[in-house]
């Protein structure tokens, strides 16, 4: 059977894209971020995953505001990154998972979460630069799965909603025949705020608050409804959302091998996390 054997969750802020191009991982406003990431990769050198679940959410490159699935999953053979605007140099094409994509498919279905099925899906800085940033070379040694959830336009799905769905998607994966080694991939959050008037509003409090029930009470953030996670987080920092999926997907106990807190990394509170399942 595919086991799950861990759970990274980080930020995504276009910028590091640029960082990455320019190499100013050791200057002194980017070292504290990609220094984070030392361990997770020893841990993933170490582990040596097949086959990579990412749980984002997509800005507008694949989906726009005139078609906006809740929850959606990719069936494709290869995934490709595209120009969003941003100016930062786009990452080499992704290798679908398409069997386990199916079967997690057709498994949170049959778990009656009504899924939007995407045989062609390009993918966003969201998805592309955690994963440049967990594989610096950029030669992806796994195959992966896209996961994405909505957190750009109204209605969002509610963290209680997104917290069963990390748990279908756990089941999904653990329930299929092939021998693959997992990690799921959350990315999104901290907290920030790109427009309005709380433009860049940051909640250090609640952030920290927020990564510590990870481990120690994972249900915390699903008392909260939407409104209320924007209020505490930012419009933007709903996708915090992405971390909650992410570890429901762990089971009900798991330990934290690794964190980082560092602000701030363009507009956004960046956090990072890796959790292996107990
Ligand atoms: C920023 C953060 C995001 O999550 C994003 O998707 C785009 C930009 C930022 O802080 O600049
Ligand atoms: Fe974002």
């Amino acid at each position: 059977m595919a086991r799950i054997i861990g759970g990274v969750t980080t930020s995504h802020v276009p910028a590091i894209g640029g960082a990455i191009a320019k190499g100013l991982q050791q200057d002194p406003y980017w070292k504290p971020f990609f220094d984070g990431f030392g361990p997770v990769r020893h841990w993933l050198a170490e582990t040596r995953p097949d086959t990579v679940v990412v749980v984002y959410n997509d800005h507008g490159l694949n989906f726009f505001l005139d078609k906006m699935p809740t929850f959606a999953v990719g069936a494709a053979a290869e995934y490709r990154n595209a120009d969003e605007g941003w100016g930062i140099p786009q990452v080499p094409p992704f290798t679908g998972d398409t069997a386990l994509s199916w079967h997690i498919i057709e498994s949170l279905v049959d778990e009656e979460f009504d899924l939007t099925t995407c045989q062609e899906m390009a993918v966003d800085h969201a998805f592309t630069l955690p994963m440049a940033l967990l594989w610096p070379d950029q030669i992806w040694p796994v195959k992966v799965v896209p996961v994405c959830i909505n957190t750009v336009q109204a209605p969002l799905p509610s963290a209680k909603r997104v917290w069963k769905l990390g748990e279908a998607l756990g089941r999904a994966v653990t329930s299929w025949p092939g021998d693959e080694k997992v990690l799921v991939l959350g990315t999104g959050g901290l907290s920030h705020q790109l427009d309005g008037e709380r433009a860049g509003f940051i909640n250090k409090d609640f952030d920290l608050k927020f990564m510590d029930s990870l481990t120690a009470d994972p249900t915390w953030a699903t008392q909260f409804d939407t409104h209320q996670l924007v209020e505490q987080t930012g419009t933007q920092g709903v996708e915090l959302l992405m971390w909650l999926a992410t570890r429901a997907a762990l089971g009900a106990k798991a330990r934290e091998l690794h964190r980082n807190y560092h602000i701030p990394i363009s507009n956004t509170a960046s956090g990072l996390m890796l959790f292996e399942p107990a």
